[in-house]
């Protein structure tokens, strides 16, 4: 299945940015600015981050426009994404990437004070496991910062997010990206993911406590955030 996975996501890397922007009606941007901004809160300040499933690194440059001073680490199994991610940093220093799969990453224990995923865990093959290789990579203390598509609960949410994840997202993402089974998968794994509050209690089972939510743009996106055990 990873292998499908990391074959789709190199197929649409060079359409992906330009098709994530118009999903969200550049929503997208400001979801991953949020998160930063939230994850900083309470004088918060990590030094080493990792920026897991990093795709073209928006994430990643969130995190250095907010903290100027991180050393930030880029991971994903697709290299054209690693590859766009490079030529947006241009010559950025406090960058370096990665290609490897999240669930068997190379670093030692408690290697970063921040972890940030932004529409990456629902893709692996075990969410428990990628959790658990976040909290083992963590320090004590270190913050987990998730922004996913979850199972909406509220019903206007629903409506929103229903609307969003079987209309936009297909048709949008089909025509921009010319691949429509990458988009129908991905409306798939969206409609197919837990919810918030299953996530929440999977995340402190697997090592992370004080878990903050963030609804954005009316929950269709949400920033989880854990603090590591
Ligand atoms: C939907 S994109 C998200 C990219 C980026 N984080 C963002 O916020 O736009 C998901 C990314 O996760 C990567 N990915 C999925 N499963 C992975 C795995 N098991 N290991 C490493 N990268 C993975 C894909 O290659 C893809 O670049």
């Amino acid at each position: 299945m990873s292998q499908q996975i990391q074959t789709m996501f190199s197929n649409i890397a060079p359409t992906y940015d330009q098709a994530n922007h118009a999903l969200s009606f550049n929503k997208d941007i400001q979801w991953r600015k949020d998160s930063v901004k939230q994850m900083l809160k309470d004088g918060f300040k990590p030094q080493r981050v990792l920026d897991l499933c990093a795709g073209t690194g928006d994430f990643a440059l969130a995190v250095k426009e907010q903290i100027p001073s991180a050393q930030v680490v880029m991971a994903d199994f697709a290299k054209p994404m690693l590859q766009l991610a490079k030529e947006k940093a241009g010559s950025s220093n406090g960058f370096e990437y990665l290609q490897a799969d999240a669930l068997k990453l190379p670093f030692h224990d408690m290697a970063f004070d921040a972890v940030v995923c932004g529409f990456g865990v629902r893709n692996l093959d075990s969410l428990e496991a990628g959790l658990k290789e976040i909290a083992r990579m963590l320090k004590p203390g270190g913050k987990a910062v998730i922004l996913e598509f979850f199972k909406p609960t509220g019903f206007l949410t629903k409506l929103a997010y229903g609307f969003y994840i079987s209309t936009i997202l297909p048709m949008r993402g089909g025509a921009i990206s010319k691949d429509k089974s990458a988009y129908n998968y991905l409306q798939q794994s969206a409609k197919q993911f837990t919810s918030v509050k299953e996530f929440g209690q999977l995340m402190e089972r697997c090592g992370f406590k004080d878990i903050s939510v963030i609804n954005q743009t009316m929950g269709i996106a949400v920033s989880v955030i854990g603090v590591k055990k």
